[in-house]
């Protein structure tokens, strides 16, 4: 049995150190988990004004005062935590997150489909869909507005993963809530969206942060605004189990050859 869960709150725009004083508050609570999901661009907040904004609130990944934190906590408490990150690499930025451990940091993925003005400061993801493993569980992540593209999912199950994490700033309202538990059914794997909560600008963000299990039920949900934790118990042997019925396998009663139209631009 593994504790997977997020924290649901509102990271402070352009202030890191408030927004580490707000996580400190929280972080205590998921003390006994084994992975912890933080929301989308946890380190900088969401809705900038312009690419000026979005650089002065970027972090490289080897200079992180957020990653020193995390790393600190996952040293104390002894879990791993998925958490978004806007990260700065030469001239360019990244909707990335992180995995950190009590190790330290252990790698990164790039956001692949860039949501509205993200595309303004925000180079696509470039590394592909990596799966790391923690020695406890196979861990992918995908980032919020990945969430309507299926492929991307199946990938990731595909190539081992038992857990999705999924940093998120949701603001289409409830549309992904509903996707999630579907993403977890068919491809039979558990999904973690911590979702952040509060208002930047002429942006609300959805809350309702969900964990997903195999067979699409949902095991905890935040509510739409509130400052939550959500863990969960979950048995990972149900994702490792791909067969549907006795005589069909999620992945080898698949018919890639009936599927080039997927990979054709
Ligand atoms: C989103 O991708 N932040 C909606």
């Amino acid at each position: 049995m593994l504790k997977i869960g997020f924290i649901q709150f509102a990271p402070v725009l352009g202030n890191v150190d408030a927004t580490l004083k707000k996580l400190n508050r929280l972080i205590d609570r998921a003390e006994g988990a084994d992975v912890i999901v933080l929301p989308e661009l946890c380190n900088s907040g969401y809705n900038f004004r312009d690419f000026d904004e979005a650089w002065t609130c970027s972090e490289e990944i080897e200079q992180s005062t957020f990653i020193a934190y995390l790393t600190s906590k996952c040293r104390e408490l002894g879990f791993f935590i998925i958490s978004g990150f806007n990260e700065r690499a030469g001239d360019h930025l990244y909707n990335s997150a992180i995995l950190v451990g009590p190790e330290g940091y252990m790698g990164r993925y790039r956001k692949c489909h860039l949501f509205m003005n993200e595309k303004d400061y925000f180079k696509p993801g470039d590394e592909g869909l990596p799966v790391f493993d923690t020695g406890k569980c196979r861990i992918g992540i995908l980032i919020c507005f990945d969430w309507i593209f299926p492929e991307v999912w199946r990938i990731l199950a595909l190539k081992g993963a038992d857990i999705i994490c999924h940093p998120s700033n949701l603001v289409l309202p409830g549309l992904a809530q509903k996707a999630i538990p579907v993403h977890a059914v068919t491809n039979r794997i558990f999904i973690v969206t911590a979702n952040r909560i509060g208002t930047e600008g002429d942006l609300t963000f959805t809350g309702r942060s969900v964990i997903a299990d195999p067979r699409g039920n949902v095991l905890e949900q935040g509510s739409k605004g509130g400052e939550e934790i959500g863990i969960a118990d979950v048995d990972l042997h149900l994702a490792k189990e791909k067969m549907i019925t006795p005589r069909n396998h999620l992945f080898n009663d698949r018919r890639p050859e009936m599927y080039r139209d997927l990979v054709s631009d």
